[in-house]
């Protein structure tokens, strides 16, 4: 393996190991110990290294309905509608030109997550928005996640080009429709893969990010095998709903994830949330498609603005 591989697979490694430490750290310091001064501290020292990081939803419009996305579920109770009224995030895409001009006025900003409610994939101004923010030196994320159903050549080869941050795709579910979606997804992951090879990138990284339900647990083992021949890391998640489709043998899921087969059984565990509160208003703020700043991903159904 060459020195730089070597070097980027033992930086991936230690964040690995290192971030659920950090976590708890921050978690205590600002939650337990009101320690919010040093805190912030520690994110200043941390930005001097690697530069502002925030989150702006490229996309709060989603093509899909799963039964089990917050989003959707507020959709059908009528929190937003398709012409923006209604709740905080409303229905919408983030504008080049809105983009444009935060990347202009805030030179400190070195990372955007894109993802948060909606899909990115939907907004047409995605390309521009790349090449722009890998002009500027600004790494593009979506670590929250993507389902990547729709998403065209020309989209993937930018992703390349402008070589994209690390990004989630979300693929779980197993009926017959969820499986014809799925085909979908791998073949873009395959010429995602097959162009990364072409080009020598490294870059995006893609993590298959599957949420265990009880329609799909026989297939996590599948689906790992799969990830691993994509050359994807694999992440099982516990579903955050547990009325919907619950783990129906929790042995087996135990055994398969190498962990706690629900969030309940997680808390039971190990004395702690699964999501613990988060700390974005502080180290990587959310920013809606259309400006609003709403603090942290969760904002959701709230009518107030808060700057
Ligand atoms: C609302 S989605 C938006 C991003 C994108 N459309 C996607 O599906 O990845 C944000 C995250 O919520 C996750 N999610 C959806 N339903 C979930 C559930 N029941 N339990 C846990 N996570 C869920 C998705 O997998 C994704 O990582
Ligand atoms: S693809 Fe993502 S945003 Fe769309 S409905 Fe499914 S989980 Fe929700």
């Amino acid at each position: 393996m060459n020195p730089s591989r070597l070097l980027a697979r033992t930086r991936k490694h230690a964040i690995k190991a290192l971030t659920p430490a950090v976590q708890a750290v921050t978690y205590e310091l600002l939650f337990r110990h009101g320690q919010d001064k040093l805190f912030s501290k520690l994110v200043r020292a941390r930005e001097i290294f690697s530069g502002k990081l925030i989150r702006l939803e490229a996309s709060s419009v989603c093509q899909l309905r799963c039964p089990a996305c917050s989003i959707s579920r507020w959709r059908k109770r009528g929190g937003a509608t398709k012409d923006g009224e209604g709740g905080v995030i409303g229905w919408g895409l983030l504008r080049y030109q809105d983009f444009a001009r935060l990347l202009k006025e805030n030179p400190a900003i070195r990372t955007v997550e894109l993802s948060n409610w909606g899909e990115i994939f939907l907004n047409p101004e995605l390309i521009p928005i790349m090449r722009l923010a890998h002009e500027r030196g600004v790494k593009l994320r979506a670590v929250n996640g993507v389902n990547f159903n729709r998403v065209s050549e020309e989209t993937l080869r930018a992703l390349v080009d402008y070589r994209f941050g690390p990004i989630t795709v979300s693929i779980d579910g197993a009926t017959h429709e969820s499986y014809k979606r799925y085909r979908r997804v791998m073949r873009h992951i395959r010429y995602l893969e097959r162009y990364k090879d072409s080009q020598g990138a490294r870059d995006p990284k893609l993590t298959w990010q599957f949420i265990v339900f009880g329609h799909n647990e026989h297939e996590i083992e599948l689906a790992r095998e799969l990830a691993a021949e994509l050359k994807m890391n694999f992440r099982a998640k516990l579903n955050h709903t547990p009325g919907y489709s619950p783990v129906q043998d929790p042995a087996q899921v135990r055994a398969l994830i190498g962990g706690p087969a629900s969030r309940e059984e997680f808390f039971q565990q190990k004395r702690r949330a699964y999501s613990r509160p988060c700390t974005q208003l502080w180290t990587s703020p959310q920013i809606n498609w259309d400006g609003k700043l709403l603090g942290c991903w969760a904002t959701l159904a709230t009518s107030s603005r808060q700057g």
